[in-house]
């Protein structure tokens, strides 16, 4: 959950307005209109300091149930709503497995030519990481 906050491989969410609505805030009165499009910015969300302290840094520890302090639709790699991911199970699970069966046969570390933070770019509306360059060590079992 950590690793997609900072890295959300999709970077923004549509939907269309099925009927007119005012949007309220404290600062703000937005008039939608039926049909209206909207984009969600997921990565901005992921990295606004009012859902998560220090943003930048990676703390998992901030997904543990008794630590959940962000609004629930401020962390959204997958999504919400009926339209959500069909596969974010599927997706987590083979992210663990890969991982699992990687950690078991090779160990990563990292090295002069590691780039902290990864450097990134945006195709087709997915964050991608330009390179990631480990020394990857087989384990001997
Ligand atoms: C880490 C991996 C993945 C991420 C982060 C991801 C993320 C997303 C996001 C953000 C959406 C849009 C949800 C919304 O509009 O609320 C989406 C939709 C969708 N994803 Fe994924 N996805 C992943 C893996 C997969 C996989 C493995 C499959 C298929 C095997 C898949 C199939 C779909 C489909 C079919 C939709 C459209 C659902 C609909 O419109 O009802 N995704 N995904």
């Amino acid at each position: 959950m950590e690793t997609l906050r900072l890295y959300p491989p999709a970077v923004a969410v549509e939907r269309e307005a099925s009927e007119d609505i005012v949007l309220t805030s404290d600062e703000d009165r937005i008039n939608v209109f039926k049909g209206d499009l909207f984009q969600v910015p997921i990565t901005v969300l992921h990295m606004d300091r009012q859902h998560f302290d220090d943003p930048y840094a990676f703390k998992p520890q901030r997904f543990m149930a008794s630590n959940i302090a962000h609004h629930p639709y401020a962390h959204l790699p997958f999504g919400a709503g009926p339209r959500n991911c069909v596969a974010k199970r599927l997706a987590l699970m083979e992210a663990k497995l890969a991982l699992i069966y990687s950690v078991h046969n090779f160990k990563f570390e990292i090295c002069d030519k590691t780039a902290r933070p990864p450097e990134r770019y945006y195709t087709l509306g997915l964050n991608v990481p330009k390179e990631v360059v480990l020394r990857v060590v087989k384990r001997i079992h």
